[in-house]
Parts: C-alpha cells; structure tokens; sequence
C-alpha cells in the first residue's frame, strides 16, 4: 500500500530450500526478491552468484533486486541480466567508472541502484541521478545479516529523501528509495518517516516462520 514496497533478502533464508522460500514468502505478501551477492573480497562473506539467481528466477514473478557487494564490478552484470535479474545495484566505491557500471546495467535491460555504505557520502549520486531507478540506503555495514540497525541512516534517508523529490519535480521521474540493514517491525516506521520506500528485511522476515509455516504475519506486522 502507498507506494511501499517490502523486499525480504533471501541471505536469511533456509538455503536448502530456496525455491520454497522464495514462493511462500511472496505468498505471504512480499513485493520484491532481495538478493545478497557478496565476493569475499569487497565485503568479508562469501554468498550467492548468478547460477542461483537462475535457479530461481521461475519460481516467482516478482522482480529479483540484486545487490552487488562484490569488487570489480562490471563482468557480473551480463551474468546476472541473463540469470534474470530485474534490478541490479552496486556500491560506489568498488566501480572504477561509476556512470559506465550504471549505463551497462540499463543497456541490460535491468533498473540500475546505487547503494550507500554507512559513510559513504552523497557526493556519489551527484551527476548520476539521471541513469539512476533506485537508491540503496545502507542502515549497517554490508557484510552480513542480522546487524543491528545504525540510527544514523535515519537523517541520511531524509536527505537522499530530499534530493529524489528534487530530482522527480525536475525530470518527473521517481527513483525508490530502498534501506537496507537491520530492518524490523520496531522501527520501519521510522524508516518510511524518513523518506524510504522500500524495505530490505532479512532476519526479521526468515526469523519468524509462523506456527502455520507461513510468513504472513511478519509480512503484515512490518507493512502495517
Ligand atoms: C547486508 C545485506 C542485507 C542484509 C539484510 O550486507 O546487504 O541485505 O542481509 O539482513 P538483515 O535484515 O538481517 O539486516
Ligand atoms: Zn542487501
């Protein structure tokens, strides 16, 4: 509802059982497939590839948001473009030419996003904002799931907050605004004041497996 869209990260997932976790939690209510790709080498955890985003691309019609966490860049946006991905986003800092990694992206045929570590400054959307679909907010360190949430993220949603409302009354189009770490039914209402729209949860999705085995209720405590 209102424009918010909740997107569980399949890193908590049962991994044994992926397919299945991916079908019941859009079931549940979910909106978007939120999938943590992590290399060992630009973030400390090895996680999934393109191979698994393929595997499960037709159990669900929802779109698969990749977040890239992985250094270089660019030779894994074909792969997963082709896995079928519908949205790809990266950090800033581990692209050698920012606005080529975003232009490769769209000519893919996939949204492309940004994504914001804790101290990354805003300076980085600064003349990109035009190829941009999405902006990742970062509310932990990228790494791992579980963190707790950094309350310094609030103020710097506002502001990203700010420059997409700017940019949206110039150009007329809308860029979400995704928060990614440490999100929970406590305070994703706090987040939405700040100005996202759109909600990475993990732990506090895939910890909470109802007793009828479904993620209904988690869906609904955190959309409400
Ligand atoms: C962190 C990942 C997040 C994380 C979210 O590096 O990008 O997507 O898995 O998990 P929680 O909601 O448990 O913080
Ligand atoms: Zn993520």
């Amino acid at each position: 509802s209102g424009g918010f869209r909740i997107a569980p990260s399949i890193l908590s997932a049962d991994f044994a059982r992926l397919g299945e976790e991916v079908e019941n939690v859009i079931a549940a209510g979910a909106d978007i497939v939120h999938f943590d790709v992590m290399d060992n080498h630009y973030v400390p955890n090895l996680t999934i590839g393109p191979l698994v985003c393929e595997a499960i691309r037709p159990r669900t019609r929802a779109p698969i948001d990749v977040h890239l966490m992985v250094r270089p860049v660019d030779a894994l946006v074909p792969m997963f473009a082709k896995a079928g991905a519908d949205i790809i986003s990266f950090h800033p800092e581990a692209s050698e030419h920012v606005d080529r990694t975003l232009a490769l992206i769209r000519d893919h045929g996939c949204k492309a996003g940004l994504a914001l570590n804790p101290a990354t400054p805003l300076q980085h959307l600064d003349h990109v904002m035009g190829r941009l679909d999405l902006i990742l907010v970062m509310s932990v360190n990228p790494g791992f799931g579980g963190q707790g949430f950094i309350p310094e993220a609030l103020a710097k949603i506002a502001q990203v907050r700010r420059r997409i409302d700017c940019h949206a009354a110039e150009s007329g189009r809308d860029i979400w605004l995704e928060v990614d770490g440490g999100i929970k039914a406590g305070n994703i209402r706090a987040v939405a004041e700040a100005g996202g729209d759109t909600f990475v949860a993990g732990s506090a999705i895939f910890g909470a497996r109802g007793a009828d085995g479904s993620y209904r209720e988690i869906l609904a405590d955190l959309r409400n």
